[in-house]
């Protein structure tokens, strides 16, 4: 019985192992790999710099460029995503203040935003 008991647990703590393991596997967002779509437009960043307020706000991330006007206010990270409004934000977007870059998932959010390329 005891037996059974401690294969039990070994089995549990196994397969909290693989579950971890696999959750954390992609976290730490590989940017590279995800696709960003291309739109036909494109704007410059004096374009770009004439939105640059809460509730009217583009950025620009690795070229391409977001109206992110609808997401600030969702943005999980709160309003600090405010400060890329009406710029580049790609070295904010990629490293953050703590120095992390956001998880793979926040470029597929971050897409659905598009609107077009930096000339
Ligand atoms: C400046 C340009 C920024 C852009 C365009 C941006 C964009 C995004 C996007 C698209 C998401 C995904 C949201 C979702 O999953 O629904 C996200 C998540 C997040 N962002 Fe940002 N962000 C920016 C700046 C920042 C800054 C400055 C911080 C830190 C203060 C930050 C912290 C976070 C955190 C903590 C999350 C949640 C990540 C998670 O779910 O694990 N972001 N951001």
């Amino acid at each position: 019985m005891k037996y059974f008991i401690v294969g039990g647990i070994i089995v549990v703590i196994i397969v909290g192992v693989v579950v971890f393991a696999g959750n954390t596997k992609n976290t730490g967002g590989n940017a590279q790999t995800v696709p960003i779509t291309e739109s036909g437009k494109t704007y410059t960043l004096a374009d770009v710099s004439t939105h640059a307020v809460e509730g009217n706000c583009w950025t620009v991330v690795r070229g391409k460029v977001f109206d992110i006007s609808t997401f600030t206010s969702k943005h999980s990270g709160g309003p600090g995503i405010l400060k890329g409004c009406g710029i580049d934000s790609t070295q904010i977007f990629e490293k953050r203040p703590n120095g992390t870059p956001h998880p793979e998932k926040s470029w597929g959010v971050l897409q659905t935003y598009l609107i077009g390329s930096l000339k």
